[in-house]
This record gives C-alpha cells, structure tokens and sequence, in this order.
C-alpha cells in the first residue's frame, strides 16, 4: 500500500514529505514572475485562504479496532476503477514551472494510475501529452484496475468551429472524460499577475508552444497577426540573404507574434463569452464520453447540471483565481452534497481548491465528494523535480491519506462519510 511505499525507503526523500514546504521550496528555485502566478489569487486573496482554513473547521472523530491495517482507496469514476481518489487537475502553461511541462505531470499522473486532466492552456499540444501519457501507461499493473485514464479540460472558445475541432482532437488522441470549466469565462483580478503585465508573456509562450489548433490559426494568421505575418515572411527572405544582421529585429518580432497570438487567445475564451445552459448542447452533440462542469460553487448549478444531462461536476473556485470574497470551496461542498435533489442523482461530485494535505483528501470525501482534485501542490513537485516531483508530491498525499484512514479506523472510501466528522462544532 501507499504506507509502506512511503516508509519502507531507506534513503530520506530528495523532496520534503511536508506539503507546507513544497510552496516555499519552489518559491526559491523559480523567477518570482512565475512563482507569482501560479501561488497568486483574485483580489486580496481571501478566497484562497478561505479554501485553506475551511478545512480546519472539520475535525476526524478516529475509531479503534475496527480492523483499518488494510485500506481499499480505490474508487470507480464513470464505470472504470482507479486505486485512488485523486486525480491531477487540469492547470495551464506548465512550462513556466518545468521545461518538460505537462508531459512531466502526465507521465507522473499515468504511473501512479491517478487520472490525467489536460488543460486547453498547455504549453505541450494535446497529441504530444497523449503520446507521452500513453507510453508511461503501457508499464503500468492494470489487472486488477483500469489503465490510466487521460481526460481533457475545455476552455470553452466563442467560435463553434474552434469548440468543435479540440474535442475531435481530444477524442481522437484518447481523452475519454470532457472537463468543461465554466468559472473562467473573464480571467480574475490578479494583481500578482496584473502588477508586472505578465500575463501575455505566459500565454504567449503557453499559445507559442501548445496551442496551436488549425481552426485558431486560420481565424486568427488572417484577423489579428495577418498583417504581422505578411512582414514576417517578408523578413524570413531577408534574413535568409543577410544572415545574423538582423537576427536581433526578427527575434523580436517573433515574440511580438506569439503576444499577438496569445492576446487573440485571450480574447477567444477569456473574455466574456456569452454561454448559457442551452449552449451544453453543442458539447453533448460532440463528445460521445461523460461530460463534467468545472466550477459549480452552488446548489441551483448542481440542480441545472442535472437538468441538461450532465454525468458530473468538480466543486471548484480555481484555487481562489477567479472571484475573490467568494466562499471556501469546501464549504460549497457541503452545501451541494447535503442536497436532496443532488443526493438522488446520479451526478459525480468531485472536488477541488486547497487541498494540501492526505487529511485534506478524506474530509472532501466525507463530505460527499467521490474523488478530489489535486492542484497547486503538484506544479510545486515539478518545479522542484519535474516527473520524479509531482510523483512525490502525488505519492506523498496518498500514502498520508492512507496513513490517516488507518489511524481514524477506517477500511475504504465508502466507510468515510459525514458521520467520521464533528459536525455539530461546524454548525455552531
Ligand atoms: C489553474 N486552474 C486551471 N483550471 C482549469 O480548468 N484550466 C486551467 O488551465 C487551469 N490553470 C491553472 C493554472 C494555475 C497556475 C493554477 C494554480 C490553477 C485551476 C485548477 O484546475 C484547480 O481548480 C485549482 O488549482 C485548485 O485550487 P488549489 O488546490 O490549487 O488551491
């Protein structure tokens, strides 16, 4: 099990086992810019550190003897079963953590069995991850559970066509689940990322490197970088006959491109995209495999996702990146899993937002969430040590949720329920 991976090693980790190190220690060996947007957060941040001390305000109450020296953490999401109850949640432009970028997390994902989610802000293009994800999975043990499962995150674009092209990818390069974030349409106030303009730089090198689906190009070459790439080419001629001379201009322009590209990016799925809950159609219409919203904080969005025939949600505010002052994800949560209407569905509820720790991981569960969402903690684990960093990190979390089980009685997921918390201290 997870416990005696973790304490049979006879060397101390390269990596801290304590997930509070994991942020300071990539502080340190990242330029701040990009420590600042991924540590950063709408607003003043008040979110965020709700996320976090929400899950102070649930307290275990542990048993004995009852015959916890054995855990199943195992748990069966859209008819296939995993060992675990976490999977890696879709986050962007992962090379400002690690030039291996998602492919690193990918790999990591696949060898633990944990489920992959792929975001549409890559900096690697969906087919490369695939490729490398299905290679490091062909290894994997997979008798008694499902091979490792890749899904893919849709930032949902204005343009149809675009929409419909990355799910034919997606689906043609073996994403099986359809994770479509729907708390992202207008990027948040971040002034971590606002302070220093940093933000095109990002996604121009996130668009420069993995973004590159045909239909984008095509709209965007002809509207906003056309007039750019007629010089462009002009200037690949003359670079040709005088080589070197006007390397420096050309370098330049290029970055002006992908800036260009990223704006135009931007603006196709971050700004203001007006879609309604008729619109979901057109993804049902396209994607043959479950569909999950990300990004539900409340009742009524459960009770509309169960209306338009969705197989899913994940409980998230975005780490507190989106709308600052809104509540603690976790308590979201309770709310939405305490529902009767939703309790009688057939919804998958996952989770995610400040989860830190094994302990993190078994109070969402208790609360009713199926399965949670790892975030921030394993881009931390690849800046600090690429593959081998997020499996830590991932490894970490496991073997301190199974640990944690065993100390509070408990044999498998379906034994944790609201019944292992001190409720009543919650609601006084
Ligand atoms: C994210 N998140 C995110 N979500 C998504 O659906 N698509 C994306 O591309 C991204 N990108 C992204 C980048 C960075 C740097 C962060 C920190 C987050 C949100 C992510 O999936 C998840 O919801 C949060 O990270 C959960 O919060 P915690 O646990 O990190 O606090």
């Amino acid at each position: 099990g997870y416990q005696t991976r973790i304490y049979s090693s006879l060397l101390p980790p390269k990596l801290s086992t304590d997930s509070s190190r994991w942020e300071s220690e990539a502080l340190a060996c990242m330029p701040s810019r990009n420590y600042n947007y991924i540590y950063g957060a709408a607003g003043q941040g008040r979110t965020q550190r709700a996320n976090l001390d929400a899950f102070s305000r649930y307290r275990f109450i542990p048993h004995v003897l009852s015959g916890a020296t054995v855990r199943d953490l195992s748990v069966t999401l859209f008819g296939k079963k995993f060992p675990s109850p976490i999977l890696v949640s879709p986050i962007g432009v992962q090379s400002i953590a690690h030039p291996q970028a998602e492919v690193a997390s990918a790999r990591a994902a696949a060898k633990l069995n944990v489920p992959f989610i792929l975001s549409t802000a890559s900096s690697t293009n969906m087919e490369t991850v695939a490729e490398a994800h299905a290679a490091a999975s062909i290894s994997v043990d997979n008798t008694e559970f499902t091979k490792p499962d890749r899904w893919y995150q849709l930032y949902w674009p204005k343009d149809d066509k675009l929409t419909v092209s990355l799910l034919r990818r997606a689906e043609v390069s073996g994403f099986s689940v359809l994770v479509v974030t729907l708390d992202t349409f207008s990027l948040g106030f971040r002034p971590a990322d606002l302070d220093q303009s940093y933000l095109p730089f990002i996604w121009g090198e996130g668009c420069a490197i993995g973004f590159n689906d045909p239909v984008f190009t095509e709209k965007y070459s002809k509207q906003l970088a056309g007039p750019m790439l007629s010089i462009f080419q002009k200037l690949k001629l003359l670079v040709k006959k005088s080589r070197g001379s006007i390397s420096l201009f050309f370098a330049l322009l290029w970055w002006h491109k992908k800036v260009f590209k990223s704006l135009a990016w931007i603006s196709e799925v971050f700004s203001g995209t007006h879609k309604t809950w008729e619109d979901l159609k057109l993804l049902r219409d396209c994607w043959n495999g479950p569909i999950v919203l990300k990004g539900i904080q409340s009742v009524e969005d459960a009770h509309l996702a169960i209306k338009h025939g969705m197989n899913g949600i994940v409980v998230s505010n975005h780490g507190g990146r989106q709308a600052d002052g809104a509540i603690a994800s976790l308590d979201a949560l309770e709310k939405i899993t305490a529902d009767e209407v939703v309790r009688k569905s057939n919804l998958t509820i996952m989770f995610d937002s400040g989860v830190r720790t094994g302990s993190d991981i078994l109070t969402a569960l208790a609360l009713g969430a199926k399965a949670v969402l790892i975030g921030r903690p394993y881009i931390y684990g690849l800046a600090l040590g690429g593959q081998e960093g997020v499996e830590h990190v991932l490894q970490c979390l496991l073997a301190d949720a199974d640990i944690t089980m065993a100390n509070l009685g408990r044999k498998n997921i379906a034994e944790l329920d609201r019944r292992i918390l001190n409720l009543e201290i919650v609601d006084g």
